[in-house]
């Protein structure tokens, strides 16, 4: 049997999120050479997001299908929006985006719907999504203080909150649009 497109389409934009989250990582890794507490946890961190990529692509390729290539997911879309230009920016923007990635996997896998092998993958991110934010909130603290820039993480945060929830209005309402409906 064919698999459902659409499936495949929302895996692809998973997969791309995990893909884009790494690669945010990696900037952060560069940014924070001396900084050998971060390095440990940014390695396991990425070596965690590429793993999340790859449970996406083994799903989308279990069920027969290849993945898409994504032009207008959701890191892109914030691309267009704002560029972080300090590291406290930085890293607020990916607190933002953990918060998002955490929320939107937990909401999916409440569903009534969801195959199993789909829940067994969301359930293993959302754990790890989870000690994501947690780290980078408390580096982000952490930079703030010592660099006396805790107003300009406040405002930040509330810049790329506000950034997200249009970005993922927008991703909800080609989804309705998809699937016909908001599920
Ligand atoms: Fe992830
Ligand atoms: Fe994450």
């Amino acid at each position: 049997m064919a698999p459902d497109p659409r499936m495949i389409e929302l895996f692809s934009y998973y997969r791309d999120a995990e893909l884009h989250g790494a690669g945010l990582l990696l900037r952060l890794t560069k940014l924070l050479g001396d900084d050998p507490d971060a390095q440990v946890k940014l390695s396991l961190h990425v070596a965690e997001e590429t793993h999340h990529a790859w449970l996406w692509t083994k799903r989308i390729t279990d069920l027969g299908g290849k993945p898409m290539a994504v032009g207008d997911g959701y890191q892109s879309r914030i691309g267009l929006r704002t560029v972080p230009r300090k590291l406290v920016d930085l890293l607020a923007l990916t607190v933002v985006v953990e918060e998002r990635s955490f929320d939107r996997y937990k909401e999916h896998a409440a569903r009534p719907d969801v195959d199993p092998e789909t829940k067994k993958i969301l359930e293993e991110v959302t754990k790890d999504e989870k000690w994501h934010i947690a780290w980078i909130k408390g580096k982000l603290d952490e930079l703030a203080a010592e660099q006396g820039m805790q107003d300009r993480a406040d405002e930040m945060m509330e810049k790329y909150r506000q950034i997200d929830s249009e970005v993922y209005g927008e991703l909800r309402a080609k989804e309705a649009a998809v699937f016909g409906e908001l599920h």
